[in-house]
């Protein structure tokens, strides 16, 4: 199966007009003047421009008993019409993905449904039995939420596992000792990196603050950056929505002030924060209204048209897009993806930057049909998704294909290039 995509490509090089050539899911050729060879797909025209193909790296894909808020299908089809050819699914769900039986059901359901390429974070294991070499094979990194003091005992376990077996410990920083009431300031993130940077000092692993929130948490994060191997994401609501206490944009950790956006924005430019995700998290919009309802929303079919609209305002560059949501989750995850140079996998995101719109949330093919961006005027559209060389998403349509697990990329990209 061989692919040959031609148009505008954003090359390590910079930008260039040329081709792409994918031969069975790997990038095998990238020049000014390819000979077509297999199927040809041409993206001609002024605002068009091809990326390597984007990764999220913090999504709830739901399933299980809480497939009725989102399932592999629905979420992996709202990843393709956004322009992401691999999510990284969260562990938190019903049941938790924390065992070595639950992941490997979790694996076998994601393989039938997804459509996109997948990656799987396991939760921190009620048992240390369950740290397990299989489990390392099939991960790309091991998921923490601060305990309250005293409690986790397998946490350390699970730290030190993850040391040996390079897994990137991706956490959510709040620590819980610090919320006042329905209160989650700041303070709770910054002390929460503290906590884990500490830990990580003493144990070797490789931290990775996940939507990080807050100028203090992005401050505390600095103090460490030198001593430990430590990487951040922040998400699009972080960087362009203020706290209005409404449920539509209750999100935890909670929205903040313009100073913290103004902060985060500057670091994402300076590559201090590292990733951008979208913290896919869908629930049924009637949850999510009760007074005491869940966080978080759907964020994989706005995260792109935002960014690119951040880019059109002069606010990014298309660079800091590419390298926060394709490159930068690439290599922390150990993928050889993220780049349009031979040896890469055969990953493509095709997006149109002139092309006006107004956020759509009853469009979504995620099963939550809402968004705190809903209504809102964005320049950038995706055109087409590519995964290991075959087209996903084009002309508005979502392909059942079948998504595969990330991990492999690993071993795969070597044999493919032996
Ligand atoms: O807002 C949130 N939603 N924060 C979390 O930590 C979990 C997430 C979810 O799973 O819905
Ligand atoms: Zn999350």
């Amino acid at each position: 199966m061989t692919l040959t995509v031609k148009g505008r490509l954003f090359t390590p090089h910079g930008l260039m007009e040329g081709c792409v050539r994918i031969s069975e899911g790997w990038i095998e050729e990238v020049g000014r003047e390819l000979r077509p060879e297999g199927e040809m797909l041409d993206f001609g025209g002024k605002n068009r421009v091809i990326l390597p193909g984007l990764i999220d790296m913090h999504v709830h894909l739901r399933d299980f008993r809480l497939a009725y808020k989102e399932d592999f299908r629905t979420g992996t089809r709202a990843a393709a019409k956004g322009g992401y050819t691999v999510v990284v699914d969260m562990p938190n769900t019903l049941p938790k993905v924390n065992t070595l039986s639950v992941l490997r059901r979790r694996e076998e359901l994601a393989k039938r449904r997804a459509v996109v390429d997948f990656g799987l974070y396991f939760g921190v294991p009620d048992r240390k039995e369950e740290l397990r070499k299989e489990v390392a094979k099939k991960c790309l990194g091991l998921k923490v939420y601060l305990p309250e003091e005293g409690e986790g005992e397998v946490l350390w376990e699970a730290l030190r596992f993850a040391a040996r077996e390079d897994l990137l410990v991706v956490v959510h920083a709040e620590d819980p000792s610090f919320f006042r009431g329905g209160e989650r300031p700041p303070e709770a993130e910054a002390a929460g990196i503290r906590r884990m940077a500490g830990w990580s000092l003493k144990e070797g692993f490789r931290l990775h603050i996940t939507h990080l929130s807050s100028r203090l948490g992005l401050e505390e994060l600095n103090r460490w950056k030198e001593r430990i191997r430590l990487s951040a994401d922040t998400c699009p609501h972080y960087l362009l929505l203020t706290y209005r206490g409404d449920p539509l944009t209750r999100v935890f950790p909670p929205l903040r002030q313009a100073w913290d956006r103004k902060a985060l924005l500057a670091g994402v430019r300076e590559g201090k924060v590292e990733a951008i995700t979208s913290d896919h998290a869908p629930h049924r919009l009637e949850e999510k209204m009760e007074p005491d309802g869940p966080g978080g929303f759907p964020g994989l079919e706005t995260e792109l048209p935002l960014l690119l609209t951040m880019v059109k305002k002069g606010r990014l560059s298309l660079g800091e897009v590419v390298r926060a949501c394709s490159q930068a989750p690439a290599s922390l995850l150990g993928l050889p993806a993220g780049r349009i140079e031979r040896g890469c996998v055969g990953n493509l995101t095709v997006v149109d930057l002139g092309e006006s719109y107004r956020i759509d949330p009853s469009e979504f093919e995620s099963k939550a049909k809402y968004s705190p961006f809903q209504g809102m005027r964005v320049t950038g559209k995706v055109l087409c998704t590519i995964v290991r060389g075959q087209p996903v998403f084009l002309e508005g349509t979502v392909e059942e294909r079948r998504g595969t697990n990330a991990r492999s990329y690993r071993e795969a990209g070597q044999a493919a290039f032996a």
